[in-house]
């Protein structure tokens, strides 16, 4: 709902009062006024501890970390449940040993757009890499997930168009379908029925629906049995990102949609590096003609400078890595399934996932700033999630587990989420 000046009523800010969606549609004749009230709030929520977002890491994303801790003012260990380092192959030694030598080799940076001099021979090699493990014709890298989504979308996509998005799709759906002037219709989480009718009323050709294979907050799986179906009955063309699942799902590791045996009814398979590859980057991989025309109308991609060849070459690594050794993905799926039974064991709320992803539900904006304050204290580390990620009475905690997680730190995780919890109830 749209605030203004006088949602705050003029008095100072006490930041328990309001959430942050309340500065995010602020109306005023001043541009920056919402940011005046948004510094108000954001001052009391340090006062009180409960700023724990972008704290400085002073170590890499290993099962523990070193944080410099605002509230305490010093460099604290913790717990890391809240990297996306599923497979713990940022610090594999073959992957490190090889950007090294890329960089000696390449030095730092692309230093250009694709279409340009940016497109490096590792970035090419990598293509068709991560063609044979989508059993896609081509791919497309980009310099992040986020402008993948938004590239590939705003370059299909025009106005008068309609995309139909399962209604908890990633914000880089949502922006890229905005940017295009598309139409957006959602239907319910998973829902194929809704679909259908979503679908049935729309009544248009030019329909793309848009999927995640594992969904982010929530670590479910798209019920793509019963998406694809609806998706051939009306024509649409489909569109799953598979941000998450890339590495976790299927034989060859290609996601959800090679899990369930549907790869050749996607039409478009989006993938980021920043998860367990370990570095960062996105890729869109599809039909040659069509990732052809998106190579040069996908403007983040066009207008961006590519992925630098040392990230390439190190993503290159994991992928040899990944196909040589599966122990690390095996390790993921134990510690996932320990996870899963030790928290349900402890009676916390982690709503339907199947994943790595595990959200633990916390209610309100309040209750989870106090939760997430509280575990902070007794040195974990957990993504904090709320609105704009998920709506303002949903929020919670995400823990994501990795292939390096040992048993003594996962019960020491669920022991300490349990024990706040428990305090929580009074
Ligand atoms: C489903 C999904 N898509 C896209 C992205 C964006 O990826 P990146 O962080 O690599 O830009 C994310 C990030 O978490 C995501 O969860």
């Amino acid at each position: 709902m749209a605030s203004n000046k006088k949602t705050f009523k003029g008095k100072r800010i006490d930041c328990n009062d309001y959430s942050m969606s309340d500065f995010a549609d602020f109306r005023s004749n001043d541009l920056f006024e919402a940011a005046e009230y948004f510094w108000e709030y954001v001052d009391d929520a340090v006062k009180k501890k409960y700023m724990v977002y972008a704290q400085p890491m002073m170590s890499g994303p290993r099962t523990e970390l070193e944080v410099y801790d605002r509230n305490t003012q010093s460099v604290r260990k913790f717990l890391n449940f809240c990297s996306y380092n599923y497979l713990g192959y940022s610090f594999h030694p073959d992957v490190i040993k090889a950007v090294k030598e890329a960089l000696d080799e390449f030095g730092t940076g692309a230093v250009s757009a694709p279409l340009l001099s940016g497109y490096s021979e590792p970035i090419s090699r990598l293509e068709e890499e991560i063609s044979r493990l989508k059993s896609k014709e081509l791919s497309v890298v980009f310099p992040t997930g986020y402008s993948t989504n938004i590239g590939i979308l705003s370059g299909i996509l025009k106005p008068g168009d309609v995309a139909v998005l399962d209604v908890l799709s990633h914000a880089s759906i949502y922006d890229g379908v905005r940017m295009a002037g598309a139409d957006i219709k959602v239907f319910a989480h998973n829902n194929p029925s809704h679909l259908d009718r979503v679908l049935k009323k729309t009544n248009k050709k030019r329909v793309l629906v848009c999927v995640e294979g594992v969904y982010s907050m929530d670590g479910d799986l798209a019920n793509l049995q019963g998406i694809v179906p609806i998706c051939k009955k009306y024509g649409a063309k489909l569109l799953v990102d598979e941000a998450h699942a890339t590495l976790v799902f299927g034989e060859k590791g290609g996601g959800v949609a090679e899990h369930f045996g549907v790869e050749d009814e996607v039409d478009i398979s989006i993938g980021t590096f920043s998860k367990s590859f370990g570095a960062i980057g996105g890729f869109a991989s599809g039909n040659k003609k069509l990732m052809t025309y998106l190579r040069m109308y996908s403007r983040s991609y066009v207008f961006s400078c590519a992925m630098a060849p040392h990230t390439a070459v190190g993503i290159l690594k994991v992928l040899e890595v990944f196909k040589k050794d599966p122990s690390e993905r095996e390790k993921l799926w134990r510690n996932t399934r320990y996870m899963h039974k030790k928290l349900e064991e402890a009676g916390l709320d982690i709503g339907n996932t199947k994943s790595q992803v595990i959200p633990v539900m916390t209610g309100s904006d309040l209750r989870l700033r106090e939760i997430s304050k509280r575990i902070q204290q007794r040195g974990l580390y957990t993504g904090v999630v709320t609105y704009p990620a998920v709506s303002k009475n949903k929020t919670r905690l995400r823990l994501s587990v990795s292939s390096k997680h040992t048993k003594k730190q996962m019960d020491q995780c669920v022991e300490t989420l349990k024990q706040v919890f428990d305090e929580m109830k009074d």
